[in-house]
């Protein structure tokens, strides 16, 4: 069966880049399948969060799920620390994933830096714990923004070693050749990485220090447009042609924006917009966002003014969630060889 299961951390804003990248996939896929959306707190705490920030952060999140137009009655929406099989599955693949695999994930590199020797052994495990999300329901598709690609290789990697490695026990506890799924990762359309608007050679990111360089589901009207004004441009004007945003990165972020949020290809926009001044593209654009992104920031707000009932959701679906890992669990527990009652 195909099931889709994704993950957002509770850091800081969610911003453009999470919700076109990311949350706006969740809703066009959940008619298709069955899906399994989740809170990503334990992957937070691998770089220190302050506890009260955090319980805030994981209501914003499930908030801005809900309020993006994730159904959380269709879908399962929860909080991964409620559902313990996470953290069972993930010592496991520890025990599966090599240093060396882990050694090359770029994620790490940048978010350790320099001071390496002072990152916390749960960032360089990181990608294990994703691995553990995804496979403890068996997860086929994972959507997901192009920074994510190359801890999905490593899902894929981990789930055939273990199929390898137990390969004689899954077939003798009657699970055929293969126990866990090789996930797809569902990366598609014009802005699976949306870039900082005050650089593009830089991702929009939760931890940028400029506000000014992300545009928050949060966001109003006004500083929603402040920033789409603001936002660094080349002075020539717009190319009729994608080939003509070679070289121009700042460009070529602001048109795949602007397709994204239209749902139409960005060479459809340049046929609208190409010969045209940033200056007129950029009202455009300000409509645009402020049309979709407003009603999503003020959905957000009236619910998280209910916190017990964000804590209900997050509780339902933890429940069904943990009722599927939970005879993941048991088969893993039987594959490797534990004892159990
Ligand atoms: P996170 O919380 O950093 O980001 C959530 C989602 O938003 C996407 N994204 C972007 N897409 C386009 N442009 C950007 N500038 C941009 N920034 C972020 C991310 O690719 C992601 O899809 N490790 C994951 C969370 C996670 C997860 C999982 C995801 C934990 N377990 C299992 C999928 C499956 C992360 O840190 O995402």
């Amino acid at each position: 069966p195909e099931r889709v299961f994704s993950g957002v951390q509770p850091t800081g804003n969610l911003h453009l880049g999470n919700y076109l990248g990311a949350i706006t996939k969740f809703v066009a896929l959940q008619d298709r399948y069955d899906c399994i959306y989740c809170v990503v707190d334990m992957h937070a705490i691998t770089v220190w969060q302050e506890p009260e920030e955090l319980k805030k952060t994981i209501r914003e999140v499930t908030a801005a799920f809900i309020a993006c137009g994730v159904d959380p009655k269709k879908n399962i929406v929860f909080n991964q620390s409620q559902v313990p099989q996470h953290a069972e599955l993930a010592w496991i693949f520890n025990c599966v994933a090599r240093l060396g695999w882990l050694n090359r994930m770029t994620q790490f590199k940048e978010k350790a830096g320099k001071d390496r020797e002072n990152a916390s052994v749960g960032l360089y495990a990181y990608p294990n714990l994703m691995a553990a999300d995804i496979l403890a329901y068996r997860a086929t598709h994972v959507p997901v923004g192009d920074d994510q690609k190359q801890h999905l290789e490593l899902t894929r990697d981990i789930a055939q070693k273990f199929n390898n490695d137990y390969a004689t026990s899954i077939a003798a506890h009657g699970y055929g050749d293969t126990f866990f799924p090789l996930t797809e990762p569902l990366i598609a359309g014009p802005a699976t990485r949306v870039m900082s608007l005050r650089d593009g050679s830089k991702k929009m990111s939760k931890s940028d220090p400029s506000d000014y360089s992300r545009i928050n589901l949060s966001d109003d009207a006004d500083a929603i447009a402040q920033k789409v004004r603001k936002a660094k441009t080349d002075p020539e004007p717009l190319p009729s042609e994608e080939e003509g945003l070679k070289g121009r990165p700042e460009a070529e972020n602001l048109v795949g924006i602007f397709a994204a949020l239209a749902d139409r290809t960005r060479a459809d926009v340049l046929g609208d917009y190409g010969g045209r001044n940033f200056s007129e593209f950029k009202a455009a654009l300000v409509d645009l966002a402020v049309a979709q992104l407003g009603p999503i920031g003020a959905e957000m707000k009236r619910l998280t003014q209910d916190p017990s009932a964000i804590d209900a959701i997050l509780a339902d679906g933890s429940e069904r969630a943990e009722a599927i890992a939970v005879e993941t669990l048991k088969a893993v527990k039987d594959i490797v060889g534990f004892v159990r009652h």
